[in-house]
């Protein structure tokens, strides 16, 4: 017996890393010493305290009922104190609800807000969920906002239709293209969302993995924003913590509040001893700096960056040098499908820029999240097949 997908299913794009999965899957079925140079997940570990909470949280039967669908008062605190303490801004804990990871808070607050054929604004490329979680499977019509490298990687917010669109996403540090922004494009986004009453909705995954002294802003900290943004965040990238699925999403009460609503109708939160354990990760923070465990992952991943860059460029590929992210945005010269499945060849896995959406054609995403002496294999080979 078949049964028939929901129209919402059946609009979701081909999934273009299908074939390259297969061909990954094969290799390593036979044994080829695949280095993976394309997946956004850290190689390194969580800090030792860390995983020392998680044994001690978890060890403790109190913490193993549903938690408040909202996230727990001390967690929500927590975050909050962390905002104050890192960006400067002031949140109430009607300001804050946890996530199972911000994947799913990114995904469920367009079940909150999006109509049928409502517009969403989504950059391209861009990290897929805004497409397909967020807009497409909640009966939405997206938006392409093209980010082109002349434009630092930025949508050309003067030049976009606004009508009828009721949300946009923007990410920075971006993935893929590793860009950054600064205080002043935030408030022009701030502004363009006031203008015409859009939900602004931020993805700020990578504030904390930035290189050479960049301090990456939160949109919060723009004038304004709190009328319309809603800030999403995680410890995945920032303690190493992917798989422990633990965020929150922060800012306008009725946009946070209509997500927890939506939530409080699908999952029950995050586990308590995640979120008691990412307490005590917050609370590392003593101010607006890293802390310590945090300097010494992001200096291993920076020397990793420039040694990733520096071979990359001498075999003759365009990049820049990113100040955030764990990612290289590389200039591949035409079909990135065709690049990648070239290197596969070679046993390098990267990840093709087509699969970020049509903009992302003509680059390939190379990840350093992989030890220095796997990288100078990687383009050893690299360099072999150029
Ligand atoms: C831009 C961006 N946003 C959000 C996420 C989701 O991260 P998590 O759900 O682990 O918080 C990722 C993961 O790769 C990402 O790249």
């Amino acid at each position: 017996m078949t049964f028939e997908y929901a129209e919402r299913v059946k609009r979701l794009p081909p999934y273009l890393f299908a074939e390259i999965e297969k061909t990954i899957k094969e290799k390593k079925a036979q044994g080829v010493d695949l280095i993976s140079l394309s997946i956004g997940d850290p190689d390194l570990p969580p800090p030792r305290f860390i995983l020392e909470a998680l044994k001690q949280e978890a060890a403790d039967p109190k913490n193993h009922n549903y938690s408040f669908s909202q996230g727990e008062p001390d967690f929500r605190e927590a975050v909050a104190d962390w905002y104050k303490k890192r960006f400067n801004v002031d949140l109430a804990q009607d300001q804050v609800v946890a996530l199972l990871g911000s994947k799913e808070g990114i995904a469920n607050i367009g079940r909150a807000f999006i109509n049928t054929s409502d517009r969403v604004l989504v950059p391209n490329p861009a990290y897929p969920v805004y497409a397909n979680g967020s807009t497409i499977l909640c009966d939405g019509t997206v938006v392409p906002m093209p980010l082109l490298e002349e434009d630092g990687f930025r949508p050309d917010l003067e030049a976009l239709d606004a009508r009828r669109v009721k949300m946009m996403f923007l990410n920075y540090p971006n993935n893929p293209t590793a860009a950054t922004v600064d205080t002043k494009f935030l408030k022009q986004a701030v502004g363009f969302a006031k203008d015409n009453s859009i939900i602004l909705c931020y993805d700020n995954a990578y504030s904390e993995i930035t290189y050479d002294g960049y301090c990456a802003p939160s949109i919060l900290e723009v004038d304004g924003a709190m009328d319309v943004a809603v800030e999403f965040h995680s410890l995945s990238k920032t303690f190493n913590m992917t798989g422990d699925r633990i965020g929150f999403a922060v800012g306008n009460k009725q946009l946070v509040g209509g997500l927890a609503k939506v939530k409080s109708q699908i999952d029950s939160g995050p586990p308590v001893y995640t979120q008691k354990v990412a307490v005590k990760a917050l609370a590392a923070y003593k101010g607006k700096e890293p802390p310590e465990f945090l300097r010494k992952n992001n200096l291993i991943l920076q020397e990793r960056r420039d040694l990733l860059v520096e071979i990359l460029r001498k075999i003759g590929f365009k990049c820049d040098k990113p100040k955030a992210t764990f990612y290289v945005w590389v200039n591949c010269k035409g079909d990135s499908m065709k690049f990648a499945k070239r290197l596969l060849d070679v046993g390098v896995a990267v990840t093709p820029g087509i699969g970020f959406g049509e903009c992302g054609e003509g680059y390939a995403r190379v990840t350093f999240t992989q030890p220095k002496e796997r990288i100078i294999e990687a383009c050893n080979r690299i360099s072999r097949a150029f």
